[in-house]
């Protein structure tokens, strides 16, 4: 099958590293179009997947735009619209993978009557998306697509309570490659010692930097756990959150915790990184749509405790594969790291039963055959109209 697929990032979210896994079985056939050059683009040629970034122009378009900023951005979106219907011709299908890519590929599905598929990673609530961006993509998507993807029930219930079209959508969970997370290679003790942190329990929290990721309430929790207890943050401010990676070195500074913490920006080697922390942390202070994190630290058999909101509560089965606090309590989640770090057999067992549940539901391969299944059916549907 002929797919165009359509992403507006060029840098490395979940997103986009979901749609390079998706991408990878039809490397032959496909072409990735990006509004954005960077770090994916990279990633994607490594991978040899066809890739092509269709516009350097930045979309004005912001999650909190209103109508007027949403409409004046229109004029840029016209000649990438007209770029992106001239290629989709030689493709079967469009699969839009990010909001603005929704938006170009919606119309350009109209224009080039190839079907189109969308992948929708966000949940749709005023936390994340303005009034205007929420109404643009439910109508788009009503009117022109045939499918919608969604990452999580709650990601789902979110599109339908904005309006969308309950009959379009399929929850698809994120798929991981279970060998990628099997891997010895690096010995956690001698990440441990490299980090200086030898000794020390080990919370690990790998996210972008960005407020709702809540890395300021791991770092609140901290001053209430013992002084044995380090952090890691892991990930860069992917899309210009620098006050707030300002903010959380102050607030470092200002709780004592230059010692505790350490920073260590955006890493591709997640899996050793994980495998060296005795418990990862998840913080959002808005609800997660998924959470690839979350299996991530499951597959490398590590013990979890996630705020409990949006998808995380699909993926964590409190107190047997995880545990859940209330979003924003840094009291609860303290509690919850002394916990882990005094009762170190249960942590165990229950990072083995996480690993073995994440690797049934989360496999890449029944992920992939899920969605060629759902893509042949739209392809399928459309042949007969
Ligand atoms: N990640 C990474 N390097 C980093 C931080 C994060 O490769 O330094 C990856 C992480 O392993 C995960 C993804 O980025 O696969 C983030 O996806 P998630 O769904 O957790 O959150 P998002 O940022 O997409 O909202
Ligand atoms: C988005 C969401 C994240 C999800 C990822 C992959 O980036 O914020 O929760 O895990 O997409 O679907």
């Amino acid at each position: 099958m002929k797919i165009l697929f359509l992403d507006q990032s060029g840098k490395l979210g979940g997103a986009e590293l979901s749609l390079t896994d998706l991408a990878k079985p039809y490397r032959h056939h496909c072409l990735v179009g990006l509004f954005a050059d960077g770090t994916f683009r990279e990633l994607l040629e490594h991978q040899q997947i066809p890739v092509q970034v269709l516009t350097t122009e930045p979309i004005r378009v912001k999650k909190d735009s209103g109508i007027f900023q949403s409409l004046e951005s229109m004029n840029s979106l016209v000649p990438l619209i007209i770029k992106v219907t001239q290629i989709a011709r030689d493709y079967q299908l469009i699969y839009a993978n990010t909001q603005k890519a929704l938006v170009v590929g919606a119309f350009a599905s109209l224009f080039s009557h190839r079907p189109l598929v969308y992948h929708l990673h966000d949940i749709l609530s005023p936390d994340h998306f303005s009034l205007t961006n929420r109404r643009i993509a439910v109508t788009l998507t009503n009117r022109l697509a045939s499918l919608v993807i969604t990452n999580s029930q709650a990601t789902q219930t979110a599109f339908i309570a904005a309006g969308g079209r309950s009959e379009l959508t399929k929850v698809v969970y994120n798929g991981f490659e279970l060998n990628s997370y099997k891997t010895q290679a690096n010995d956690p003790n001698h990440i441990r010692k490299k980090l200086g942190l030898d000794g020390q329990f080990i919370v690990g929290h790998f996210s972008r930097l960005s407020p709702w990721k809540g890395q300021h309430i791991l770092l609140e929790a901290l001053t209430q756990c013992s002084p044995e207890v380090s952090a890691i943050l892991v990930g860069d401010a992917l899309f210009g959150e620098q006050n707030y990676v300002q903010h959380l070195h102050q607030q470092v500074a200002e709780l004592g915790l230059k010692e505790r913490v350490q920073f260590l920006g955006f890493r591709s080697d997640i899996v050793p990184l994980m495998k060296a922390c005795d418990l990862i942390a998840h913080t959002s202070t808005a609800p997660e749509p998924f959470g690839r994190v979350i299996v991530e630290a499951m597959l490398c058999e590590r013990p979890i405790v996630a705020a409990a909101g949006g998808g995380v509560i699909e993926l964590i089965e409190a107190e047997k594969t995880g545990w859940l606090f209330s979003p924003n309590n840094s009291p609860q989640l303290a509690q919850i790291i002394t916990t882990c770090r005094n009762q170190p057999e249960r942590a165990a067992t229950m990072a083995r039963q996480a690993q073995s549940q994440a690797s049934q539901r989360f496999n890449l391969n029944t992920v992939n055959q899920q969605i060629a299944q759902l893509l042949d059916r739209v392809i399928f549907t459309q042949s007969l109209n």
